[in-house]
């Protein structure tokens, strides 16, 4: 993953995120790929969760900018077995509910900016999910 990687997403990211409705979008897609997944967001209150999640993905944005991990670590706690007992592979349709979020919102995304995403925030994801 190198800056140029980074600085794509950052813009794509930029493009994106002060829109509600690509939050909204992504829980709808999210959730509707599990209903186990759904069934964890029951008692959430989503207005919250979107912005907290607007957060998060900046925080892997970063963190594959060369941030330190400290904000992806609390995360993986708090997604542990200890914590909301988060499964390994649900970070998988997680990815998927993302990239297709992006597709759908971002005006300039292409197959090279995909690609871009996937190399710059999947060592963050891995460090979440494998503090399960
Ligand atoms: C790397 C991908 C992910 C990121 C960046 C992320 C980000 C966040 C953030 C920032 C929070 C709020 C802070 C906290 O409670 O620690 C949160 C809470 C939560 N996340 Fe994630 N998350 C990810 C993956 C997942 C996945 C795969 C699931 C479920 C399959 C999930 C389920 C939850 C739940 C259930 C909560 C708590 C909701 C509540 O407070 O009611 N997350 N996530």
């Amino acid at each position: 993953m190198g800056t140029a990687d980074s600085d794509m997403v950052f813009q794509s990211y930029g493009r994106c995120c002060n829109d509600e409705q690509f939050f909204v979008d992504f829980y709808d897609r999210f959730m509707g790929s599990s209903a186990e997944i759904r069934a964890l967001f029951a008692d959430t209150d989503m207005r919250q969760q979107r912005h907290l999640l607007r957060n998060g993905i900046m925080q892997l944005v970063l963190h594959a900018r060369g941030m330190a991990d400290t904000k992806l670590r609390a995360l993986g706690q708090s997604h542990s077995r200890n914590g909301y007992n988060i499964r390994p592979e649900w970070y998988r349709l997680w990815l998927d509910a993302l990239m297709a979020t992006l597709r759908q919102h971002d005006r300039a995304f292409s197959d090279e900016v995909e690609a871009a995403w996937r190399r710059a925030i999947g060592a963050g994801i891995a460090l979440i999910r494998d503090a399960y």
